[in-house]
């Protein structure tokens, strides 16, 4: 089956914020940026659904701001609990400045 690559905005913008929520194909993707890297990881933590694009990423692991588990994003993961099951990573492509995902469609909605 062939992946659509959904665009979801500029890389600048992107940039501008660090971090991104967005909802494609039914499913909550946390997006982020780490110099010149983007990556794209399940939005809820694995442990009881907290929201991701808002935690605090410290050297390319996102921690959870409900109860601090920590994921690192390239891999999905997990690198301290409480949560215990790694997270769903969706592909990300840059092109001429603006940044594209394929989602995984393993990933839970
Ligand atoms: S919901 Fe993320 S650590 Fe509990």
């Amino acid at each position: 089956m062939t992946q659509i690559a959904h665009s979801i905005g500029s890389l600048d913008a992107l940039r501008a914020t660090g971090s991104q929520l967005v909802e494609l194909e039914d499913k909550m993707i946390a997006v982020f940026c780490l110099g010149e890297r983007v990556l794209a990881i399940e939005e809820r933590c694995s442990h009881r659904a907290g929201p991701l694009s808002e935690g605090k990423v410290v050297d390319g692991r996102v921690v959870c701001p409900w109860h601090g588990s920590e994921f690192e994003i390239s891999t999905g993961d997990v690198k301290n609990g409480p949560a215990k099951r790694c997270l769903k990573t969706h592909t990300v492509e840059i092109r001429q400045g603006e940044v594209f995902i394929k989602v995984n469609p393993e990933a839970p909605t």
